[in-house]
């Protein structure tokens, strides 16, 4: 049994993160989402909030083979926890390169065994992030197409109270 797991903030889960996580469940058996649960990094979106909208985008994409969940602490601890022998990350531009980098050789010194495997982003999606997101959507801008359809509508609305 193949299981990954696929980490971030997701703050919030993109259309990017979709097209790594589509990829990502044709290869493996089982894929964990895990969104950090990091007060420091102070996400707009609480973790109920993103769990919520990953669950549906799930549902909507008819990935019976991803779940979700939060966690704090270590990823490799998770992963373990989980029974995942890999992590999956995506790739958009050169400018990730040097942070991916350093979170596997950090990774890879706290456990040898998991492994990372990184799915680069479709160049359409190569701009895209959730701080642009964020950010677009917080000053009135259009995030249609840059988020599962599923959760633009709430995504829209919850970002717009935000200003
Ligand atoms: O969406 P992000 O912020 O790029 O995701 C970063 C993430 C969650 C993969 C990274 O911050 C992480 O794994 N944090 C958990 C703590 C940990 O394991 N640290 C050691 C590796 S940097």
């Amino acid at each position: 049994m193949k299981i990954g797991v696929y980490p971030g903030s997701f703050d919030p889960f993109t259309i990017g993160h979709l097209d790594v996580l589509r990829n990502a469940a044709g290869l493996f058996d089982t894929v964990y989402i895990a969104v950090l649960n990091n007060n420091a990094k102070s996400p707009v979106f609480s973790m109920e909030e993103r769990l919520s909208m990953i669950d549906r985008m799930i549902d909507a994409e008819g990935l019976s083979n991803v779940r979700s969940g939060a966690f704090s602490g270590l990823l490799v601890d998770y992963a373990k926890q989980i029974g995942a022998q890999y992590i999956i990350r995506g790739l958009r531009a050169i400018t990730d390169f040097d942070y991916e980098f350093q979170i596997d050789a950090v990774n890879r010194h706290l456990d040898p065994e998991i492994h990372t495997v990184y799915f680069m982003a479709s160049p359409a999606h190569s701009f895209l992030s959730s701080s642009n997101v964020r950010e677009i959507g917080g000053m009135g801008g259009s995030i249609e197409g840059l988020v599962p359809q599923c959760n633009y509508q709430y995504i829209r609305e919850r970002l717009a109270r935000q200003k």
